[in-house]
């Protein structure tokens, strides 16, 4: 098989000097270009994205195993994404990288990829940039941070942050003891610990078998982390020269692995976008009615972080994701091909569990409806979404009145207010976050209570919004809405006191007021200004599609394969 990188190096003319002189440069000897696989090493490693920081020393291992197979294996930048720095959300960019990585591997002489993410938006950014050029890749996670330790107690990346700030607001912490937990909380290289968006995309990645087994879990800083990236390595080379390609391996029954193993996990809200904008590069139909579908009957077996009590260090111990999937029995497809050539089943079958405690047996569930709800509603005519296991069983059927913030702003300069009328019976909402509405979609949908309701001891009200929520918060948080209010949704034109039914069991939410009453304030809505009218922020405003598309632009879907015909020079 004449490989894609022999049309660079292969030819004896001037523009096969071209290819290979420069790149000698950097002291490649002659037989590297004879014909041997080209393997991409596609880094999102930066500073600025701490979560990602010791990514190159993972790419230094994945080189390792690539020249063993008897590969060539070239690193590239992409644009990283750090999700604690990033303004105004990370999620803005995903696309943006996403395009970034479709470019940088097409437009280059790689044969096959190894795609090294971690913090959250830079495992579907890589995922789906891969995807529309369908080469042969393998994910490699960052791996997760040790656990936090804090006086004597494990705590967890964001969740324990959410916690702690409520205690501070509450009265219940000194903002002294809060600032100790800072380096207490993230004490090693890696991502967030909890199950959060890293950790539940990482999981992903194996549960589609686009990862190695156990990727999911292995702690960034232990030896076998590196092992995992070092058998990488050498599997990609093989797989180029079986030409086992990224749509071979990302099917219909792999996404339905993945969904159903996000229920398991407890995992992310966010990887409902994720997978729906994965699966629309690749070309598989998901639809959002899907996760509603396929969760029916899928138990939360995983006690971590932000719906139970451990980490993702105690979840590798006792036997990481191999032995959660081995537990979910028929709910997964067992014949669904992995990147290392054997199946779901194959891999999985043997594995061991040595924590009942931590993976739960099959009729020993944490929580026993693990999946994501799917809601509709007047409110939501195009879905929204919530994760019953991070929420209030009491609170799963709600009716009361809105109390509407506008923005983000106009929460923050209220919510602490002594005078905002509020109780525990109203349902907050908050308006113009969604994907055009901020832009981007942040992970603001987890509101922060008022401080007279916290004092009160209460820590769970019924919260609204278009936004997303960070995947290591927990709450009864209706998050997704779409269409979004910037977008004209009914959301739009909610005001302070209309009442509000959310019904989770019915998977109904629903706005009570007259269709007289909403047309007439349709009639006098205006949607907002876009926040920018020029640059990467315009081209997103103008062509980002809603939630339930995965917020995905609009021409990026589907994929284009990895052929250009046309030299340089
Ligand atoms: Fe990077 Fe949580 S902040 S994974």
């Amino acid at each position: 098989m004449k490989l894609r990188s022999t049309f660079w190096f292969g030819p004896a003319d001037r523009d096969g000097f071209i290819h290979r002189s420069w790149m000698k440069n950097q002291g490649l000897p002659d037989h590297l270009f004879d014909g041997r696989p080209v393997i991409g090493i596609c880094n999102t490693w930066s500073e600025l994205t701490p979560c990602n920081a010791h990514f190159r020393s993972i790419a230094e291992r994945v080189k390792r195993g690539v020249y063993e197979a008897g590969g060539f294996p070239l690193e590239f930048p992409v644009m990283s994404l750090g999700e604690t720095l990033m303004r105004p959300t990370t999620m803005l960019f995903r696309n943006l990288v996403s395009m970034d990585v479709e470019e940088s591997i097409r437009a280059n002489p790689l044969d096959g990829v190894v795609l090294l993410a971690g913090c959250d938006k830079t495992t579907p950014a890589l995922l789906m940039g891969a995807a529309s050029c369908d080469l042969p890749a393998i994910m490699v996670s960052g791996g997760p941070m040790l656990s936090g330790k804090y006086r004597g107690e494990d705590i967890g990346s964001g969740t324990n942050v959410w916690k702690f700030s409520e205690d501070v607001r509450s009265g219940a912490m000194s903002m002294c003891d809060f600032m100790d937990a800072e380096s207490c909380m993230s004490r090693s290289a890696g991502h967030c610990m909890t199950m959060g968006t890293a950790s539940t995309m990482a999981s992903v990645v194996e549960a589609l078998g686009i990862g190695l087994p156990t990727n999911a879990a292995i702690p960034a800083v232990d030896s076998r982390r590196y092992v995992l990236a070092h058998m990488a390595g050498r599997r990609i080379v093989e797989m180029v020269r079986e030409d086992l390609r990224m749509s071979s391996i990302l099917t219909r029954a792999a996404f339905e692995n993945a969904v159903r193993v996000v229920g398991a996990i407890g995992g992310s809200t966010n990887a409902v976008v994720h997978l729906l904008a994965l699966a629309g590069r690749i070309g598989v139909d998901l639809t959002l009615d899907d996760w509603n579908e396929l969760g029916i009957g899928v138990p939360c077996l995983v006690n971590l972080m932000p719906s139970g009590k451990y980490l993702m260090e105690d979840f590798y111990y006792a036997g990481g994701l191999p032995a959660l999937i081995r537990e979910m029995g028929d709910l997964i497809h067992r014949d669904a091909p992995t990147v290392n050539g054997k199946t779901m089943g194959e891999n999985t079958a043997d594995a061991p569990c040595y924590n009942r405690d931590v993976i739960r047996p099959f009729d020993e569930p944490l929580v026993r409806d693990g999946g994501i709800a799917v809601l509709r509603g007047n409110l939501c005519p195009d879905g929204a979404i919530i994760k019953p296991s991070a929420a209030t069983p009491g609170l799963m059927k709600h009716r009361g009145p809105a109390v509407v913030f506008e923005n983000i702003e106009d929460l923050h300069a209220r919510i602490d207010d002594p005078e905002l009328e509020i109780d525990e019976t109203c349902v907050m909402v908050l308006k113009n976050c969604g994907p055009r509405g901020y832009p981007g979609m942040p992970e603001v949908g987890n509101m922060p209570l008022p401080p007279k309701i916290l004092k009160r001891g209460i820590t769970d009200m019924v919260r609204i919004s278009d936004a997303r929520m960070s995947g290591t918060a927990y709450g009864t948080v209706v998050l997704h809405v779409a269409p979004e209010s910037a977008a004209g949704g009914l959301l739009a034109l909610v005001r302070n006191g209309d009442p509000i039914e959310l019904d989770v069991p019915a998977r109904r939410l629903n706005l009570d007021v007259p269709e007289s009453e909403i047309a007439r304030r349709r009639a006098n809505w205006q949607p907002p200004s876009p926040a920018s009218d020029r640059g990467y922020s315009k081209l997103y405003y103008d062509h980002v599609m809603q939630a339930d598309r995965g917020a995905d632009l609009d021409f990026l879907v589907g994929k284009s394969g990895a052929d250009v015909p046309r030299e340089s020079h």
